[in-house]
């Protein structure tokens, strides 16, 4: 897509205005999508608001709640949770939503319009690491509704990841940032905390074929399959010719893990295991969203078998393996699943 090119404009790139100028590339826009999306670019700032002062404020430990994946919910997750929830309900913009933190669909409340779009997010990916200052951040996918008017329903929300109209993150770290794609390259913006305004930061993200990293939770290897172990035990032998071994890096954020992923190269790995089938990353709030990131910037996706975006998902908080990354490192971790190593 064309820029304005001098370096004095593009470093001023709003979020705001690209938001806007995307909305060009889709014909019959009525504004819409830019309205969902810039209440999405306030609700994570105010998310950020809550995390920078986490370790100011009282409000870190843990409640007695549990989630329905069985996680003990921290008291930022259910801030994010409703934060995001409360800027975007009244805009007019969605039918419905999903959170990672809600067993059931969340519902536009009755005395507000209802829009064309359903919105998935997980609100506070990483949670667990958030005692120890590490990065965390905000996950979402948008999908067009399939039911006709009025408030949505699971319908909306359960459609392959290749439907999605919109998709990214905010990441909570050593500085804010913001990365989105709604089809047109993934661009990501760093905040301005002075001026509070997100600033063009990384136009058009493009992941490397290859790369040297590998990141996964290796304390679960004896619980995978003789293939898994096999890749893993793989990529630590010595080849020059192939660059091996491989780093490893391993944050334990997902949102961290396939950031780095993206800018540079390598893979990230959950796999299924003998405890858990499927591993432990939920499909339609972190898979979906995150392989249709990494596909758009020139990466892949995969359950091992499958392309992640195709799977149809066929309850909300279903997982489902997850190998993302380079194309090329995408494609060696499908061989030796599928035995052909
Ligand atoms: P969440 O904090 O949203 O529940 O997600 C936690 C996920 C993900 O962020 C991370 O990569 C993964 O759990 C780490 O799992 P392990 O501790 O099993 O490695
Ligand atoms: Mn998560
Ligand atoms: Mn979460």
């Amino acid at each position: 897509m064309e820029y304005p090119r001098t370096a004095a404009v593009s470093k001023f790139m709003t979020l705001e205005r690209h938001i806007a100028e995307e909305e060009r590339f889709h014909p019959g826009a009525t504004g819409e999508f830019s309205g969902l999306m810039h209440n999405l670019s306030l609700a994570v700032k105010l998310v950020w608001r809550e995390v920078t002062k986490a370790g100011l404020v009282n409000i870190l430990g843990q409640t007695d709640r549990k989630n329905i994946s069985g996680d003990v919910v921290k008291k930022l997750d259910e801030f994010a949770d409703e934060t995001i929830y409360k800027a975007m309900d009244h805009g007019g913009h969605l039918c419905v939503m999903a959170s990672e933190e809600n067993e059931d669909i969340l519902k536009i409340p009755e005395n507000y319009p209802t829009g064309k779009y359903a919105l998935a997010y997980d609100p506070l990916d990483g949670s667990g690491n958030i005692d120890a200052n590490v990065t965390v951040g905000t996950i979402f996918s948008i999908y067009k509704r399939v039911t006709e008017s009025g408030g949505g329903t699971i319908d909306d929300l359960l459609q392959t990841g290749v439907k999605q109209v919109g998709a990214g993150y905010a990441l909570f770290g050593s500085s804010m940032m913001f990365v989105y794609c709604t089809g047109n390259g993934v661009h990501g913006f760093t905040l301005d905390p002075t001026v509070g305004e997100f600033l063009l930061s990384h136009e058009n993200i493009r992941i490397p074929k290859s790369g040297s990293i590998y990141s996964m939770n290796e304390g679960n290897f004896e619980r995978w399959s003789p293939k898994m172990q096999k890749y893993c035990k793989w990529m630590k032998q010595e080849d020059q010719a192939t660059g091996r071994p491989y780093s490893s890096r391993y944050i334990g954020s997902l949102v961290a893990d396939v950031h780095r992923t993206l800018l540079y190269g390598g893979i990230y790995c959950y796999p299924g295991d003998a405890k858990n089938k499927n591993g432990k990353l939920r499909l339609v709030y972190e898979n979906n969203p995150l392989a249709y990131i990494v596909e758009h910037a020139g990466g892949a996706a995969s359950n091992g078998t499958q392309r992640i975006l195709e799977l149809q998902p066929k309850e909300l908080h279903e997982k489902s393996p997850l190998f993302i990354g380079s194309k090329e490192e995408v494609r060696i971790a499908g061989e030796f699943l599928t035995g052909k190593r």
